[in-house]
């Protein structure tokens, strides 16, 4: 195994974003931070207008407004419990009010309580299953409506929507110590399977993206300290952490025409971690 060290530049080209979306309407869950913020900004440089959903960090949430108006783009932030029936039907009410319709959903917001599993509280794996599995249903079920209600608008898109449901290695990667979180994502993969094919014939595209480790606040002590980050590089064959901004580029490309054939698919961009990096040397 190459010590990371020596691997040159372990950081993410810069490439611009190609104006995919101009004219469409998104809505970001959890958007003022780590990977939501990213795939807000990256939705706005393709020319998406885009709703900024949060819930705590109002002054996060108008900053990456201000960030997606320098980007010649319309921006809301709009606040509300993503698992609150109420406020998440009031919030599309909102976006279909001052931007007409929803064109893209990023299902992003997910919070992680981690615990031996022993000593879990119902309140932490209610909290994780509330946030990542039913706040995604309430907001793909608003999305849907509109979807159908509008149906496809050839000069805007070839589908009707697309749904982009943030997902995890840990759909598939077991993790101990993180049950909540773990049964949230796999939860997250029939539930989106299974919208995707009930909604494929209204030209509703439903897909996932799985990050790996990605440099967000979610997961700090995973590599805020050189040990930290270089015990992280041995479960990353490609050796360098993920960045937001490579999860933005793929929500663009996922949410955009070229995808236009993939429904119903994981995209999995983790630098490799799906590959069983144990098995490079062993086995
Ligand atoms: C988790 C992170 C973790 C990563 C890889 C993500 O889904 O939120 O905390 O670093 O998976 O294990």
């Amino acid at each position: 195994m190459i010590p990371t060290q020596q691997i040159p530049n372990p950081t993410m080209p810069t490439c611009k974003t190609p104006r995919l979306l101009e004219g469409q309407k998104a809505l970001v869950t959890g958007a003022n931070s780590g990977i939501g913020r990213a795939a807000a900004l990256s939705l706005a440089e393709a020319g998406a207008d885009v709703v900024v959903n949060y819930i705590g960090g109002e002054e996060a949430a108008a900053d990456v407004v201000k960030e997606i108006e320098s980007r010649g783009s319309r921006g809301i932030a709009y606040r509300a419990d993503i698992s609150d029936e109420q406020q998440v039907q009031a919030m599309f009410a909102e976006m279909c009010r001052e931007f007409g319709t929803v064109d893209i959903l990023v299902n992003n917001a997910g919070i992680q309580k981690d615990s031996p599993f022993d000593q879990m509280t119902l309140e932490q794996w209610n909290a994780v299953l509330n946030v990542n599995l039913t706040g995604q249903f309430l907001c793909a079920r608003e999305a849907v409506r509109e979807f159908k209600r509008r149906g496809v608008v050839p000069e805007v898109s070839c589908s009707a929507g697309k749904i982009i449901s943030m997902s995890s290695v840990h759909d598939s990667i077991p993790w101990a110590g993180h049950v909540n979180y773990a049964t949230s994502k796999g939860g997250i993969m029939l539930m989106y399977k299974s919208i995707a094919q009930e909604m494929a014939p209204y030209r509703i595209r439903v897909n996932a993206i799985a990050p790996g480790a990605v440099r967000t606040p979610i997961n700090t002590e995973a590599w805020e300290t050189p040990a930290a980050y270089e015990e992280l590089m041995q479960l990353i064959p490609y050796k360098r952490i993920g960045e937001p901004r490579d999860i933005g580029q793929a929500v663009v490309w996922l949410a955009s025409d070229q995808s236009d054939y993939l429904v119903g698919t994981t995209l999995y961009v983790d630098g490799g971690m799906m590959l069983y990096p144990g098995f490079a040397t062993g086995g």
